[in-house]
């Protein structure tokens, strides 16, 4: 059932859980990460970054293909179409191509800027029903994330957005083994001044577990998820391929070869969506 992000993150707040997001990247990935939350019966968030978008050929295939597979695939737990990450562009090209959810990452422009752009997406995304994610601080890639102002954060918050990425020092990607761990004091700050707004924590690979459970236990409701995903998806391909499997019978057949990978997409968002606590909450 495709739906806006915005109801699934308010019970996920009010019930102290979170709903994973889970990034796809072609057809295996959104069956696998669709059929692990219908079995599993939790909310899920299917993210889409440009990158991925335009891998796909573009939102439209993408918004088309999500739609159609949760029919056929008789989908009945919440799922929300979110484009992950997106540019000020990028929001209406999705917002056109009917994603049912947006994230617009204006933390590079200046406060003042990010605030007039989010403001506008905010009210033409609602007037549409769709849900709406603000980044406030930086959240690192190659190097370390910048953590957020929580005054920033209450300025972008009381623009009416369904949820917010505020940086704690999470980055994308897996983490140095240097890596100083999250700021809960930020996080803490950051809920203290935002009340009762969903918290969104990106770079959700490698983060240990217990600070998972802490950073939900201090308003973290959505937790994005990707490099893992493709880590296990790689890790099962290549066991095939060593294996000589491809070469055993039809074994080359993309429905074998692919297999393995999807069967280990599946079995990270399983363990993901226990860790978080959104199983059985859909
Ligand atoms: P990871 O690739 O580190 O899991 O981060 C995913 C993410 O935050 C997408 O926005």
């Amino acid at each position: 059932m495709l739906v806006s992000a915005a109801e699934m993150l308010k019970k996920a707040k009010a019930g102290h859980y979170a709903v994973g997001q889970f990034n796809i990247n072609n057809l295996e990935w959104t069956k696998s990460v669709l059929l692990t939350a219908e079995e599993l019966k939790s909310p899920v968030i299917l993210g889409v970054s440009e990158g991925a978008g335009k891998y796909m050929t573009g939102f439209k295939t993408v918004a088309a293909m999500v739609k159609a597979m949760d029919e056929e695939l008789g989908i009945t737990v919440p799922v929300a179409l979110h484009l992950d990450h997106g540019t000020y562009e990028g929001c209406y090209q999705c917002i056109k191509a009917g994603f049912t959810s947006i994230m617009f990452d204006g933390s590079h422009y200046p406060i003042e800027e990010n605030v007039a752009k989010t403001k506008e997406l905010v009210a033409v995304s609602h007037n549409l029903g769709l849900s709406i994610e603000a980044e406030v601080g930086s959240i690192g890639g190659e190097e370390d994330g910048e953590c957020a102002d929580p005054e920033e954060c209450k300025s972008i918050a009381d623009l009416g957005v369904d949820m917010l990425a505020a940086g704690i020092g999470n980055i994308h990607g897996k983490y140095p083994e240097n890596w100083a761990g999250l700021s809960f004091e930020t996080l803490d700050a950051v809920q203290q001044k935002t009340g009762e707004m969903p918290l969104v924590l990106h770079g959700g690979t490698g983060i240990p577990e217990d600070m998972i459970k802490k950073a939900i236990s201090l308003g973290v409701a959505k937790i994005n998820v990707n490099t893992e995903c493709q880590l296990s998806f790689q890790e099962a391909t290549r066991k095939y391929v060593e294996a000589g499997k491809d070469l055993e019978g039809k074994g080359f057949d993309p429905r074998k070869l692919l297999a393995p990978g999807a069967e280990a997409i599946k079995a990270t968002v399983k363990e993901k969506m226990e860790l978080f606590g959104s199983v059985g909450k859909a």
